[in-house]
């Protein structure tokens, strides 16, 4: 993904030529999502994308199970029929929105590296919207400086909800700097691999930062909050000195269980050296000039 202003530029041109308001079509209204429209990626970064198998059967949900396959299989049944995210918080304009407003967004294709803190990493073509498009939309005020996201919390749909002692404390939340929100890079995913988010990938949208570890990229979210201080996350709760706040990827700071020095790519053998900000460093690293990211891991 190389993200210039001249890339966004023929981006917009593309867009506009094809007539916003036809690309919306109906077949991406309604409660199934049964298709999604977008404009393509042209992978001029010409990534490997990871095998769809792969990359969507093998997966963190908690809220299911720990195991990963485990996971994928409870999550088969999972009800997202007039599922509503809710937006709230420090804006002008509190609005709660279904999904047919939200596919309303201009959809595109985003094929994104993602890193997970295990150290498995995968090529994903994501489908989804800029999340500062709806930013832009309720109009943040001045005392805005983070974006809280929330999970669904629903014992009857999560087993892990539901269990006597739950692995992690839930509704799982995750934050985000009004700034690194606000990235062009920084997606909200309805779909992946041309199709409509599969229940174990956090449908019926979740989110996306590519230059993050995954964790960050909450699943199923319900609401969005606009926030003055900076949010408690699921995972600076479980282990503060394991998890931070930013937990951008980088190389140079390892976890205390991990190396963060190297990855394996889904379907890979052999490990490669994990990149700065996981590739994205030229795009992003502006945003963290002056800050020691030791400190703020
Ligand atoms: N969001 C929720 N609600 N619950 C989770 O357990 N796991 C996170 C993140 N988002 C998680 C979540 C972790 S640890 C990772 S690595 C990614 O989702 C995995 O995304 P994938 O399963 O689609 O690959």
């Amino acid at each position: 993904m190389n993200i210039t202003p001249e890339y966004l530029y023929q981006k917009r041109r593309k867009f506009l030529k094809l007539g916003i308001g036809a690309f919306v079509s109906s077949t991406l209204i309604g409660s199934k999502l049964s298709a999604l429209n977008f404009i393509k990626d042209k992978n001029l970064d010409n990534l490997k994308i990871s095998d769809e198998e792969l990359a969507t059967n093998y997966v963190n949900f908690y809220e299911f199970s720990t195991d990963k396959r485990k996971a994928v299989s409870l999550a088969q049944n999972f009800n997202t029929q007039n599922w509503k995210v809710e937006i709230s918080g420090e804006i002008e304009k509190p609005i709660t929105l279904n999904m047919e407003d939200i596919l309303k967004f201009p959809l595109e294709e985003r094929i994104y590296r993602f890193r997970c803190v295990e150290t498995w990493s995968m090529v994903v073509p994501w489908v989804g919207f800029e999340l500062r498009h709806l930013i832009e939309m309720v109009k943040p005020t001045n005392k805005a400086k983070f974006v809280k996201f929330t999970t669904l919390l629903d014992k009857n749909q999560f087993p892990d909800q539901a269990a006597l002692f739950p692995t992690i404390d839930y509704p799982y939340v995750e934050g985000l700097r009004i700034d690194e929100a606000m990235h062009p890079l920084t997606l909200l995913a309805v779909g992946m691999y041309k199709k409509p988010l599969k229940p174990q990938n956090g449908a019926p949208i979740r989110l996306v930062v590519p230059w993050k570890y995954g964790f960050k990229s909450i699943k199923s979210i319900v609401k969005i909050e606009f926030v003055k201080d900076q949010p408690r996350t699921t995972w600076q709760n479980y282990a503060p000195s394991e998890y931070g706040f930013y937990a951008n990827v980088n190389p140079n700071v390892s976890h205390p269980r991990w190396s963060q020095a190297n990855e394996r790519a889904l379907g890979d053998f052999f490990t490669k050296p994990t990149l700065m900000f996981n590739g994205y460093e030229k795009e992003v690293a502006k945003l963290y000039e002056g800050m020691d990211l030791r400190i703020n891991f």
